[in-house]
C-alpha cells in the first residue's frame, strides 16, 4: 500500500540567535498545551471566548500551602497578607482569604474592596505612599495595621489619632542598601543613612503612636535569595537595638513580598523554571536572617509576608487566537493574535512561555508575535523560534496571574471574560467580558455639544 505523502515544505535557511538553545545547546521544546486542569482549550474558548484569562484554583491553593508549610517548619510566627494590587479579583481574593491570609492594600479603593469582601479591620495591612487623610481614618478607627512611609505622614497619623483620641501601635517602612540587589529607598525610611532611626525617635517623641512594627519590601522578582538574609538580618538588628537602647518592643516584621515566579525577564539568559529560585531557598534565607533578633524582646515578632506574583503568577493563563500571519520586510513571519499588550502588560518584561494548545508540525521559523493594536509597540514576543500556526489556532500564554488583570487597559478593543477553575474542575467567570455599555456609563456628553 502507498505511504501517505508529506505535504511539501518550502526550505527556508534560519540564521541561528542566541538564546534559542538551552545551556546544553538543544533547542528549547515545545509542548502543546490543549487542556487546563483537565479543560479542553477548546471548549473554554467556544464556550467563553477568545482571548480569555483563565486561573487555576488548583495552582493557587498548592502555591500558598507550599509556603505556608515551609514557613510552619523553620518559624511558626507568621501570617501571609495577600497583596492586592497582584491580582484584586474578587475570587481571588476570596481564595486567599479562604487559605487564611490576611489583606495587603496601598489605596482607598483596595481598602474598600477588602471590607467589601468581609475581611475584617484587623486582617487589613495598609501600605502606599500616598494614603490619603479619609484611609488613615477608617484604618486607625477599625484597627487596621499602617505601615508609615514618610515623616509627612508620620505627621498626619498623628493628628488623625489626635482628633480620634487614640493611641494606635503602628509599624513604620524601612529600606536599606542591600549587597545583591539595587536599593527600593523611594518607599520608606532609609537604614543606612540613620533616617529610619531618625523617624522612631520622631515618632516615640510625638507620644501619640505606639511603634510596634517594622516594614520593608526589597523589590520585586528578586532572584537571588541571599538579599532576604541580609534584609532580614539588618530589620532583626534594627528591632534588637530599638529594643535595647529605646526598650521598645517589636512585635511584627513585615518582610513584603518579592520572590520570583517562573517567569523569565526579557535580560535574562536561562528561563525562568531553571533559575527561579525555591519557596524553600527564600525562607531559609530569611528565616537564618530571622536568627539576629536573639533577646530582641521578650518575644519573637509576628512575621509577615506580603508575597504575591510567586503564588498566583502559574495560576493564570491567557488563551489567545491567530488571526494572521504575515511577512515582514526583514523576511521574518509575523503572527497577528487577538491579545496584545493591553491585556499583557507583563510581556513589556517578560519573555513569557507561549505554547500551542493543539498538535504541530512544520519547520521552526523565527516568529514575531504581535498583538491586535494599532500600534508599533503591541509585540508580546519579538522574536521566537515558533512552528508555523494558522488562523484560528490557539495559544496559551503561560504565567501571566501577576499584575495583568490589575495593570491592564481597556484601550482599542474591549477586555476580555477571566474564569476561574476549581480544584473539582468546575469553571465560573469570575470576571464578565466588557461590554460597550460598561465603557460608555461614565460618560457624559455635555448639552452645549
Ligand atoms: C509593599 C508591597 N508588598 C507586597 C508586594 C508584592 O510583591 P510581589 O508581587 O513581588 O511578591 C508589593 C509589590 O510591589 C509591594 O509593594
Amino acid at each position: 500500500m502507498d505511504q501517505p505523502k508529506t505535504p511539501y515544505e518550502k526550505p527556508i535557511l534560519v540564521k541561528y540567535q542566541n538564546g534559542w538553545s538551552d545551556k546544553f545547546g538543544r533547542l528549547q521544546a515545545i509542548t502543546p498545551m490543549t487542556h487546563i486542569d483537565g479543560q479542553p482549550v477548546q471548549d473554554l474558548v467556544e464556550k467563553y471566548g477568545s482571548p480569555l484569562f483563565v486561573f487555576s484554583e488548583r495552582t493557587m491553593v498548592s502555591k500558598c500551602r507550599e509556603l505556608k508549610e515551609l514557613l510552619a517548619l523553620r518559624y511558626p510566627k507568621f501570617q501571609l497578607a495577600w497583596s492586592y494590587k497582584t491580582n484584586y479579583l474578587n475570587a481571588v481574593c476570596k481564595v486567599f482569604d479562604r487559605e487564611g491570609s490576611w489583606a495587603e492594600v496601598v489605596s482607598e479603593f483596595e481598602f474598600e474592596k477588602a471590607l467589601r469582601l468581609g475581611i475584617p479591620f484587623s486582617r487589613i495591612i495598609l501600605n502606599g505612599p500616598c494614603k490619603t487623610e479619609s484611609v488613615i481614618e477608617k484604618a486607625l478607627k477599625g484597627g487596621a495595621r499602617i505601615h508609615i512611609d514618610h515623616f509627612d505622614e508620620l505627621s498626619l497619623l498623628e493628628k488623625v489619632a489626635d482628633r480620634l483620641g487614640i493611641r494606635p501601635e503602628v509599624g513604620i517602612r524601612v529600606n536599606f542598601s542591600l549587597s545583591s540587589i539595587p536599593n527600593w529607598d523611594r518607599f520608606g525610611f532609609n537604614f543606612e543613612n540613620g533616617q529610619a532611626l531618625s523617624a522612631v525617635k520622631r515618632l516615640v517623641i510625638g507620644k501619640r503612636l505606639t511603634l510596634s512594627g517594622l516594614h520593608c519590601h526589597i523589590g520585586t522578582f528578586v532572584l537571588d535569595p541571599s538579599a532576604y538574609r541580609e534584609a532580614t538580618a539588618k530589620i532583626a538588628l534594627f528591632a534588637k537595638q530599638l529594643h535595647d537602647e529605646m526598650g521598645l518592643s517589636i512585635k511584627w516584621i513585615d518582610l513584603g513580598g518579592g520572590f520570583a515566579s517562573t517567569n523569565t525577564l526579557h535580560s535574562q539568559y536561562l528561563p525562568g523554571n531553571q533559575v527561579t529560585p525555591s519557596f524553600s531557598q527564600y525562607v531559609e534565607a530569611i528565616t537564618e536572617g530571622l536568627e539576629n533578633l536573639n533577646g530582641s524582646s521578650s518575644e519573637f515578632p509576628l512575621l509577615f509576608l506580603e508575597t504575591g506574583r510567586a503564588l498566583i503568577d502559574e495560576a493564570g493563563y491567557l488563551i489567545t487566537t491567530v488571526q494572521a500571519n504575515k511577512r515582514l520586510s526583514d523576511g521574518r513571519r509575523a503572527v497577528v493574535v487577538d491579545t496584545g499588550i493591553h491585556h499583557l502588560i507583563t510581556s513589556l518584561w517578560y519573555r513569557h512561555e507561549i505554547v500551542p494548545a493543539q498538535e504541530f508540525g512544520g519547520t521552526f521559523e523565527p516568529t514575531a508575535i504581535f498583538g491586535p493594536l494599532c500600534m508599533n509597540l503591541d509585540v508580546i514576543r519579538a522574536n521566537i523560534l515558533y512552528p508555523p500556526l494558522k488562523t484560528g489556532d490557539r495559544l496559551v500564554i503561560k504565567t501571566v496571574g501577576a499584575y495583568n488583570v490589575t495593570q491592564w487597559m481597556q484601550f482599542i478593543t474591549l477586555r476580555p471574560n477571566v474564569v476561574m477553575i476549581s480544584r473539582n474542575g468546575q469553571c465560573d467567570i469570575i470576571r464578565h467580558q466588557e461590554t460597550l455599555d460598561h465603557l460608555t456609563a461614565l460618560e457624559e456628553v455635555p448639552p452645549w455639544i
